[in-house]
């Protein structure tokens, strides 16, 4: 997967993506703000297509809308000629608004109230996945009230380790899915049921995964506990869902990565593929496959653009408090409240200081977010402290993270009351337009209620 290095140029000495100058974004507009690329959506859409279709002509691609949910960047993924999944009954809603049809959606989850399947099933989503043994019941129980046959796939631990971020790791003893021993019987009361009608079987192993191999594992696992449930429960299914996890390159890639820095990765969307669908091709070329990305769709279209707000020298000390040498600090405005997994994760992303790309990046600063927390510090270079940036960045510089399109938008919040950020987009024409307006002083308070009668101020 290429980063969305291949939009950003240096021009003039400032750094431009998708053909706008970000530092002159800023004129008139309050930063922090994302921008989106409408051209590279549709590259990274046209790369899954191509590099699984080729290799598996039954192959549905259903994009995990919880990496970015704007109602334009949903749109243009329709547009796109792919189809769905989400994981809400919010998502669901949004899925419909922008006009994706019942049968282009998969309901996944792993704690979905009786609402939100009842809402799925009368809709006649494609399948929904079921994330445990009291789920199936919960569907049939819901399907039956309704009067309607559930489709549904179960989501079985096929019991694949990857080296991601233990946050994401999702098929190796974590909370996602039934356990594999309990996969036979879930499919045997699904057969059994009027109101069930099992169609597949999902197996998503993670996200950020950096490496082939798992996917190999899993497929393998997933085939032969098909061979096994159809056997065992005298049912045919039409697909296996692998799911997501197809890793974008965060770091600047040397010749080789090391493995265990799920920041970097060398892969590119046909390696998944031909991991994936070489297995298929050889034991189940009838079985459809769903593939679910999210990241690998989502997180080159876009940057982050903030501005440096605060900067200082402070000294590092030894044991004895002795002042031993110093750090140079920059704030910029964008903290976790604008990307909560720099903190949450210690998720790494490229910052580059847009008004100077042209000078080398070579200083070292501590790199620091606007929160009144003293966690709000971004991760630095090849696991340091320290980002390396321009000599002479200082207050009123733009400093723009790169890779920042997925799970980002979906996961902002207002803390410190600060508003949560603007979004705008390069369209396939190159004009800029809105997309997500930032929150305003009325929205940072619309949702507080004071009670009548509470003492007036
Ligand atoms: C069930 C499921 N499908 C798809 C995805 C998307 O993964 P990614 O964004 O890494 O492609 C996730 C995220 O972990 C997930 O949990």
């Amino acid at each position: 997967m290429s980063s969305s290095e291949g939009l950003l140029t240096v021009v003039g000495g400032r750094l431009a993506f998708d053909g706008h100058d970000l530092a002159q974004l800023t004129d008139g507009r309050p930063t922090p703000f994302f921008v989106f690329s409408e051209r590279q959506l549709r590259a990274n859409i046209a790369a899954v297509v191509s590099a699984f279709g080729r290799r598996h002509a039954a192959t549905s691609v259903y994009y995990a809308s919880k990496a970015c949910s704007n109602l334009w960047f949903l749109g243009e993924v329709l547009r796109g000629g792919i189809d769905i999944e989400v994981n809400a009954g919010g998502e669901l809603r949004k899925a419909l608004q922008v006009g994706f049809a019942p049968r282009q959606i998969i309901f996944n989850g792993v704690a979905k109230t009786r609402a939100e399947i009842d809402h799925a099933v009368r809709l006649g989503v494609h399948a929904l996945m079921v994330d445990s043994l009291f789920e199936l019941e919960r569907i049939e129980q819901v399907a039956a009230a309704a009067g309607v046959v559930a489709r549904i796939a179960p989501r079985v631990d096929v019991y694949v380790p990857t080296k991601t971020h233990p946050g994401l790791e999702t098929a190796h003893g974590g909370k996602a899915g039934i356990d594999r021993d309990d996969a036979v019987p879930a499919f045997r009361r699904a057969a059994e049921s009027p109101y069930l009608e099992p169609v597949g079987l999902h197996v998503h192993i993670g996200s950020q995964i950096t490496s082939v191999d798992p996917y190999r594992q899993a497929v393998e696992a997933a085939l032969s506990l098909v061979d096994e449930v159809e056997g065992a429960a005298g049912v045919k299914l039409e697909f296996l869902d692998v799911g997501g996890g197809f890793a974008v390159p965060y770091r600047e890639a040397p010749v080789v990565c090391h493995p265990a820095d799920y920041f970097c990765s060398r892969l590119a969307m046909d390696d998944y593929a031909e991991a994936i669908c070489g297995e298929l091709e050889r034991r189940r070329p009838d079985l459809r496959l769903a593939i679910e990305p999210g990241r690998s769709i989502a997180g080159t279209t876009a940057v982050l653009v903030s501005r440096v707000e605060n900067e200082k020298t402070r000294g590092v000390r030894d044991a004895r408090g002795r002042r031993v040498s110093d750090d140079r600090w920059i704030t910029v405005d964008a903290g976790f409240n604008t990307l909560l997994e720099h903190f949450s994760y210690a998720w790494y992303y490229r910052a580059v200081v847009a008004d100077r790309a042209g000078e080398p990046h070579d200083t070292e600063f501590r790199l620091a977010g606007p929160l009144c927390d003293g966690g709000d510090v971004y991760v630095g270079d090849g696991g340091s402290a320290y980002r390396t940036l321009p000599a002479a960045t200082t207050v009123g510089d733009v400093v723009a993270f790169l890779d920042v399109g997925a799970y980002a938008l979906e996961t902002m919040h207002p803390y410190n009351a600060r508003p949560r950020a603007a979004a705008y987009a390069v369209l396939g024409d190159g004009r800029l337009e809105l997309v997500r307006r930032a929150d305003d002083d009325d929205d940072l308070v619309a949702h507080d209620v004071v009670p009548a009668g509470a003492p007036s101020t």
